[in-house]
């Protein structure tokens, strides 16, 4: 049985760990707000933020990118030779640009030079967190995308996901992460301008 932790009880946080919940795998869900954690899904355990030893293999940071900063100074000697997952769209909301630190490609190639111990997975970023939660996406299982270096991490992801009933593709290397950092950020714009409903956009048809 796979053990996987989830640091934020948001809407993504929340999805994430409903599947997770959903695979079979034992669930912790770590928030700044212990109650907010235990309430993110049924069959997860809660915990508090700079309290808490993570106990997953797979680490999930469903949090603001803004936010990594602080799990990387309170947790990353726990995480460090885990797997670890970057779901965010670093975009600054004022200018809908990508916004991420000075010479950085991606939020995921960033996070990976911040953990040279960790494999680092891209994945959750294009989908929205409604398409998660319902795991239906327009009639259809929703379609998560991954990339990472490391294919042992990605095949995990892969499998927690699809054993929730959910479907992934690969989009490769963890350099693929600027596209779909890209993808998820025109996805944001689309749904910010109401031209897709937040619970659509893009589908992924396999
Ligand atoms: N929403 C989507 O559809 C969607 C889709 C794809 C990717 N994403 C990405 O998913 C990530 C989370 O988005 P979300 O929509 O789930 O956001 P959200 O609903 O606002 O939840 C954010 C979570 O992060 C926690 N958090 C915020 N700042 C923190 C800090 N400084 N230290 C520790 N925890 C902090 C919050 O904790 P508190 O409860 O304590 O405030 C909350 O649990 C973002 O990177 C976003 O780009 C979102």
């Amino acid at each position: 049985m796979s053990s996987i932790t989830i640091f934020g009880a948001g809407n993504i946080g929340s999805a994430v760990a409903g599947i997770a919940v959903k695979s079979g795998a034992y669930v912790q869900v770590i928030d700044r707000n212990a109650d907010k954690a235990a309430a993110a899904a049924d069959g997860a355990t809660g915990a508090k933020f700079g309290e808490a030893s993570v106990s997953g293999d797979i680490v999930v940071l469903a949090l603001p990118f803004s936010a990594y900063e602080e799990v990387l100074v309170s947790y990353a000697d726990q995480i460090a030779g885990k797997t670890v997952v970057d779901v965010s769209n670093p975009i600054d909301f004022t200018t809908f640009d990508l916004a991420l630190p000075e010479g950085a490609r991606s939020a995921a190639e960033y996070l990976a030079g911040k953990l040279p111990q960790s494999k680092v997975v891209k994945a959750f970023n294009t989908t929205f967190a409604s398409t998660l939660a319902t795991g239906v996406n327009d009639g259809a299982p929703t379609v998560v995308q991954l990339a990472s270096d490391d294919e042992d991490a990605k095949n995990d992801v892969k499998a927690f996901i699809e054993a929730a009933g959910l479907r992934t593709v690969d989009a490769g290397a963890l350099k693929r992460a600027r596209y779909l950092e890209g993808y998820g950020a025109l996805q944001i714009i689309l749904g910010v301008t109401e031209q897709t409903p937040w619970t659509g956009g893009f589908k992924v048809v396999r």
